[in-house]
């Protein structure tokens, strides 16, 4: 079978968006959008299967990171973006897929074994957050995505997609194609402490943080800790603020480096230095999220791209009730 050349993927609107997931996925998926079809979902119903206790907030990030994923250049125009619970036929696959997806798959999923360990202060032992692996097949499925760009830690839940898929295809007929991971060549960027950046860790910088918010973030950054004294001569290989300044400050990246080495630059100063460029690089952005707060352009683009998914959705199900012979 031959299947168009097809890309979804998706994120959980848990929290506003930071460099991370702009260096980590979004400039990818912006990248893509010229040599695929598009797909690009925010997963606000697999934001409820860890978010149910206290839901509330889903809908607000869900418009704020719309905002965001258009401010930074996802184009409405040549990709679909949409609301996963908007289109009703992503719970009705998850429903279908989840007769034959056998228990033992989902149990040894690392990823779902690694969240019960680490994330405390709520009960995830539920029906559903076992099931979230099925829930994302469904919603690349809907869609017979070819590849879906995904970060390092969630290939265990393609790989089982792709299990899924053989499966389906297997007990009935090819409908589906195995989608293949696209590795998002991330040039890694650390949290404000050194670990991941993460929300959960509160060590970010959210794309709609406004300079003086900027500022004092990378006030508060570990640099190199071998240096003390000012006259110390300082290692920029060793510290995150200099990382960053790779990242966003390259025209001044030599001059950073040099005076670093040769104590001639103070860390209060070259933090300065990274604040402005940062606030700078993120100008644009926040200006362009901006204007697509205003009015209710988010809510237009959204119910563009919901009429779009729900045609795609509505096509693969018929062809999965033909196969299941419903
Ligand atoms: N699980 C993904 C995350 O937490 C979000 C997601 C949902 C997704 N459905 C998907 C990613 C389908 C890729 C494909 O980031
Ligand atoms: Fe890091 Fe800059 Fe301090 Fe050098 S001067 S150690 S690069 S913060």
């Amino acid at each position: 079978m031959n299947f168009p050349p097809t890309i979804l993927s998706g994120m959980r609107p848990t929290g506003p968006l930071h460099l991370g997931h702009l260096l980590g996925a979004l400039k990818n998926w912006a990248g893509l959008q010229d040599s695929y079809r598009c797909f690009y979902m925010v997963a606000d119903w697999h934001a409820f299967f860890s978010e149910y206790e206290d839901p509330g907030m889903i809908r607000e990030y869900t418009r704020q990171s719309v905002a965001d994923w258009l401010s930074v250049g996802l184009d409405p125009e040549k990709s679909t973006i949409f609301v996963q619970s908007a289109v009703p036929e992503h719970a009705g696959l998850h429903l279908i897929l989840s007769a034959l997806t056998p228990l033992p798959w989902l149990e040894r999923c690392p990823t779902y074994k690694e969240q019960l360990r680490e994330v405390t202060g709520r009960d995830l032992l539920t029906y559903g957050f076992l099931g979230y692996p099925v829930l994302q097949a469904a919603d690349i499925m809907l869609y017979r995505a070819t590849a879906v760009p995904v970060g390092n830690d969630q290939v265990p839940h393609l790989e089982l997609s792709r299990e899924i898929v053989r499966r389906f295809n297997g007990l009935f007929r090819p409908v589906f194609p195995e989608p293949r991971p696209l590795l998002t060549e991330s040039s890694r960027i650390l949290g404000l402490d050194n670990r991941k950046m993460s929300k959960s860790y509160g060590n970010f910088i959210a794309l709609s943080d406004p300079p003086a918010e900027i500022e004092k973030k990378v006030r508060g950054m570990i640099t190199d800790t071998q240096r003390i004294r000012l006259s110390d001569p300082g290692h920029p290989e060793d510290c995150n603020v200099f990382s960053y300044h790779r990242l966003f400050n390259p025209g001044q990246l030599a001059e950073v480096e040099d005076c670093c080495r040769h104590a001639r630059l103070g860390c209060t100063d070259c933090k300065k230095c990274l604040a402005g460029a940062l606030a700078d690089y993120l100008a644009p952005i926040r200006e362009k999220r901006e204007s697509w707060l205003k009015g209710d352009r988010v809510g237009e683009v959204l119910e563009a791209g919901t009429a779009r998914a729900r045609a795609a959705a509505a096509e693969t199900i018929s062809l999965v009730r033909e196969a299941i012979k419903f």
